[in-house]
Parts: C-alpha cells; structure tokens; sequence
C-alpha cells in the first residue's frame, strides 16, 4: 500500500473535520477521495502531506510517516494544491525551472524533464511566455507539469478539475490517466464533482461529514444492484464462462486466481452452478452497494 491511514481524526477547534477516515490505496491506483464541499478532502491530504498533524490516528504514506518524516514524503510525493500559485511574471519554464532548483535537479537533467513535462501538458509551444498570459485551464496543466517533473512515486492532486469548463476538465482527466499509464504513478485525486472524476477512477471513497460513507471499485459502484462475489482458486476457463455470461457487469482478476465479480440480483444461483461445474471457492458473496448514483443523490445533490 502507498498509502494507509487508520482511524484518522482531525479536530479545529470545535469542528471535527476528519472523524475516523480509513484509507489505503495500492501501487499504481487512481484513487478518488470524493465528497461534497466541507467533507475533509483538503483535511486529509493535508495529513498525508505531513503539512498538518492529525489529532489521532495512524498514517503511513510510501512506508514513511508524515509526521515525524516529513521530508522522506516530500521528495516521493508530487502535490497540486486547489489553488495553484506560480510567479506571475516568469514564463512557464521558468516556473518549472525554479521548482527543479529546489528540489535539487541538476540543469541538465531539469532541462530534459521540463521539456518532457511541458510536451505532456501541451504547453511546450508557450514555455516562454508569461504565466500571467495563461488561462485558468493552462495554469491548472502547468500544475501538473510542476508535479511531473519531480517524477513522484505518488500524485495527490486536490480538486485539478476546480474551476474549468467540462471540456478542458476532460481533458485534465485523460492527462492525468496518461500520466499513470505511462509513468506509472499511483494517483490520489479529490473532488467535489462526483460525476466529472469518476470515469478515470479505478476506485473512488466517498467521504462525508470526515468519514467514508461507501467505498469500490467504479465498475462495481456503477453496476445497479445485484450481488458482488469474490471466488477463489477459479480456473480460466471458469473466468472465461463468468466475462461471457449476460449476467455479470464486472469480472476482475484481484490476485492470481482470486476473481471479483459483479453480477445481477438473477444471476446468484447461476454463479453458483459455474463454480459447482468448473471448480472454485466463493470466498464472498454478498449484496453489492448502492450506487453511485444513489450515493450522488443522497450526498452530492445541493
Ligand atoms: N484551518 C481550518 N480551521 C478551521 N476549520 C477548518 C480548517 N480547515 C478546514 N476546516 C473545516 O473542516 C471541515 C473540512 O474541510 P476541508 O478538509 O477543507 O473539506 P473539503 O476539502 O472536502 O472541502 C470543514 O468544516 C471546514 O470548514
Ligand atoms: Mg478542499
């Protein structure tokens, strides 16, 4: 796990913003910490930044612990906070130029992971040009460019879709899916904006009043009701049978032959008769969530 936090509390004076948040995203994820405005977001990547101390709990994130190791974070961990701020009067490579500085990136290699940055955003053919020239969609993509080219294990970007028209946002999120595709980074991004985020997520928690009221993989969140069964020792062939069969939404393969399904209210005594005919062991079998459909109606809406 990248990251893991148990129990995680966070008292301002009298409000308690994070109120017993368990949290653990594996290598390689795209993890969205969703909830409306007020429900600890900021709060909690605060803690994983070792920028704020939780008032109790435990947290660990790339196996260090913020708190007392808030330096060994901060050179794995790349940051875009909501409201990015750059050097109004220095142009974008600049900017970037002065970030590889500080953490230490000699010239030669900066220059190459600048220019590679830049290329990613598409800003490369405005690298020179002022940041006080840019649009708030271009400022947010030089935000990313500014935690690409720290190369970090892991990403936390706090709301990186805040602010832009759904186009641009679209295109943030197909960036940021690249980014993890190509460089393998595991990416932890917040957001208010439920239905905006959710397709580049592989897993999303939803976070409400400073804990997860409903946590999954998207495709099991989406499916509508029915059952989730996780069954072990299944053979390809039982997997084959499962991905071909019309009552199932989602067959995914979490460990080597350890698989988690999603199937409808109607397809239980079927996923019964397969693991009976092709071998396997039903590990869990049990009514799925609701979803995020119901999750948007019930938290997001107002
Ligand atoms: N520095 C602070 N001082 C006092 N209250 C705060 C502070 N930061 C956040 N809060 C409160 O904590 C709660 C969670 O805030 P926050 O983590 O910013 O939520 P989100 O990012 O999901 O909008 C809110 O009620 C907010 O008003
Ligand atoms: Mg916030």
């Amino acid at each position: 796990m990248i990251v893991e936090a148990k129990g995680l509390k966070k008292r301002y004076n009298s409000v308690w913003a994070l109120d017993g948040l368990d949290l653990a995203i594996a290598d390689g994820e795209i993890y969205g910490l969703l909830g409306p405005n007020g429900s600890g977001k900021t709060t909690t990547i605060l803690i994983l930044l070792g920028l704020t101390e939780p008032t109790a709990g435990e947290v660990r994130v790339c196996g260090y612990d913020p708190v007392r190791q808030p330096l060994a974070v901060k050179r794995l961990v790349g940051y875009m906070p909501e409201k990015v701020g750059f050097y109004e009067e220095l142009s974008a490579y600049e900017n970037l130029r002065f970030i590889t500085r500080l953490n230490g990136i000699p010239e030669a290699e900066a220059n190459r992971r600048i220019g590679e940055a830049l290329e990613h955003v598409g800003l490369k053919d405005v690298a020179q040009r002022p940041v006080a020239t840019f649009s708030h969609g271009m400022r947010q993509r030089l935000g990313l460019a500014d935690v690409l080219v720290k190369k970090p294990k892991l990403a936390i970007l706090d709301e990186p879709t805040s602010g832009i028209d759904p186009e641009g946002a679209a295109q943030i999120l197909d960036l940021i899916r690249r980014l993890r595709d190509e460089a393998g980074m595991t990416v932890l991004l917040s957001s208010h904006l439920l239905h905006q985020v959710q397709r580049i997520c592989d897993r999303v928690g939803i976070l409400h009043r400073g804990h997860l009221v409903a946590e999954g993989r998207v495709a099991e969140l989406t499916a509508p009701g029915g059952y989730v069964a996780r069954i072990g020792q299944a053979s390809p062939i039982l997997r084959a049978r499962l991905e071909a069969a019309d009552w199932t939404h989602s067959v995914e393969e979490m460990q080597p032959q350890e698989l988690q399904v999603t199937l409808t209210e109607g397809g239980r005594a079927e996923l019964l008769r397969f693991v009976a005919e092709e071998g396997g062991v039903i590990l869990e079998l049990r009514p799925k969530q609701p979803t995020l459909e119901e999750i948007y109606l019930r938290y997001f809406q107002g």
